[in-house]
């Protein structure tokens, strides 16, 4: 595991969306996985920067991301295909068609086997973002007896409903279930990074210094070849 720890959060984003463009550059056709919450926020906005500049091109890429939220549709502004297309995909010149973010709608297990089946297509992702709960949730994995293997729906607990509540109305209005890779999905991929701001230093540091328990469900990445812990110092 490669830790780098940089001056501020600007050079973590910075940092991690060169490593996104030199990936793209140098495999035209790469398959990313992708994150939401607030964290990734400004790697995505530097992406469209260099996109805008002609230093990047996605017109091949693909992308799945880790999770929606059950009972929301893509349309909703709190969905996690809004936050994408929002965020990066409306203002980049990927093909909508080759992104891909779970249905929330519906029939979970059928949308859960769909992502499972995006995950596969084409092969292992070259890379994957990750985000990081207080709680140690990656994706919507959150912390319990056994590690996930497979995309599942699954309940999320009170912490993470209050964390997210910020987003939202009123912590009545977040949803209570989600669709999430599961920890075997993820690890998956042929390259983790994991960004964490300052206030998940804690979590952090126990994710990957502690045991590798389900308890803590980001510590599992103790166990992957190839992942780069990118955070702040400040
Ligand atoms: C949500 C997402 C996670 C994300 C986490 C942290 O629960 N499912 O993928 O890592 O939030 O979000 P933030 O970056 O806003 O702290």
């Amino acid at each position: 595991m490669k830790v780098i720890v940089t001056n501020s959060y600007d050079e973590t984003c910075a940092v991690i969306a060169n490593m996104i463009k030199e990936l793209v550059n140098a495999k035209p056709d790469a398959k990313l996985g992708l994150a939401t919450g607030g964290t990734p926020v400004p790697i995505y906005k530097k992406l469209i920067e260099m996109n805008k500049a002609g230093e990047v091109d996605f017109s091949r890429v693909h992308t799945v991301n880790l999770d929606e939220y059950c009972g929301i549709p893509g349309t909703h502004d709190q969905s996690y295909r809004y936050f994408m297309d929002t965020n990066l995909f409306d203002h980049i010149n990927i093909d909508k068609k080759n992104t891909f973010v779970a249905s929330g709608m519906g029939d979970f297990e059928a949308n859960a086997r769909e992502l499972e089946e995006k995950v596969r297509e084409g092969g292992a992702a070259d890379l994957q973002l990750l985000g990081i709960g207080h709680n140690g949730h990656i994706g919507f994995n959150e912390p319990c007896e056994s590690f996930p293997a497979a995309v599942h729906p699954v309940e999320l607990t009170e912490s993470t409903i209050q964390a997210n509540s910020r987003l939202f109305d009123r912590v009545e209005d977040v949803p209570t279930r989600a669709i999430t890779m599961g920890i075997g999905t993820i690890l998956k991929a042929r390259r983790i990074l994991l960004i964490a701001g300052a206030d998940k230093r804690e979590i952090v540091e126990k994710a990957l210094t502690g045991p590798v328990t389900p308890w803590v469900p980001a510590s599992v990445l103790q166990l992957h070849r190839d992942v780069t812990v990118i955070t702040c110092g400040e």
